[in-house]
């Protein structure tokens, strides 16, 4: 019987950041943040949260955190990480049912999440519904490629993006000022049978308007 999604998490929490470090490095990070040009004393939800690769980077600006995963290995991790629950507030939870209020962050963070999720336009969705009017939403994830041993060998639901798909998933999803960039960096990982991939990242960013009129979730 194949594994979800969540038990491969489960397994690999303990070695994740080992092996992230392997893929890519915090530039990419750097990169989300600087897009989203967070501001010390906001909220921000990191989503697909695992260990904390996002989160780390947003407490180190002052910059509380709500940290969502579907795996409280992975979280249990971050907790051991950031021992700070005033600042980090783990929750677990799905990409279709966040546990987080509506309206209730200023940012909403997701690296390479989106990738893993079932429904990425409903992810997205998600997300924007998190997000307090005037918002950001940052997502860091893998172009379109055809590297199929990431399917096989590290539960990859989807082969990368393409960016206009992207593009037309925060549109709809009720986002302006929409950018779809290449943030600068390739993630890189060797197949079990040494097959190595470089998959170049983009980084998209969307704003909640101020006053739309609407939810976020009425135009899907
Ligand atoms: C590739 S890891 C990235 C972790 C972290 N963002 C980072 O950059 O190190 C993907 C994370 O998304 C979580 N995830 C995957 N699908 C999910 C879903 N449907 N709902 C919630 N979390 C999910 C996994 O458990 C895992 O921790």
């Amino acid at each position: 019987m194949s594994t979800s999604s969540k038990d491969y998490f489960d397994a690999i929490g303990p070695d994740w950041d080992k092996l992230r470090e392997s893929f890519y490095s915090p530039r990419v990070r750097e990169r989300a943040l600087a897009v989203a040009a967070v501001e010390a004393g906001r909220e921000a939800a990191d989503l697909g949260a695992g260990t904390g690769f996002i989160t780390e980077a947003l407490l180190q600006r002052e910059v509380r955190v709500i940290a969502v995963d579907q795996s409280a290995v992975m979280l249990e991790a971050l907790r051991h990480k950031y021992p700070w629950p005033e600042r980090v507030d783990t929750r677990v939870g799905e990409a279709e049912r966040l546990p987080i209020a509506d309206a209730a962050v200023d940012y909403a963070f997701a690296n390479m999440y989106l990738h893993h999720v079932d429904d990425p336009a409903a992810a997205i969705g998600e997300m924007v519904r998190i997000l307090k009017p005037g918002g950001r939403l940052v997502v860091t994830d893998l172009d379109a490629h055809d590297f199929e041993f990431l399917r096989r060998e590290h539960h990859d639901r989807w082969m990368g993006f393409e960016r206009q798909d992207v593009r037309r998933w925060f549109r709809a999803a009720g986002l302006t000022d929409v950018k779809v960039d290449c943030v600068g960096e390739q993630c890189c990982a060797v197949s079990e049978r040494g097959l190595p991939a470089a998959i170049s990242i983009f980084v998209a960013s969307g704003t909640r308007p101020e006053s739309s009129g609407r939810s976020p979730t009425d135009e899907q």
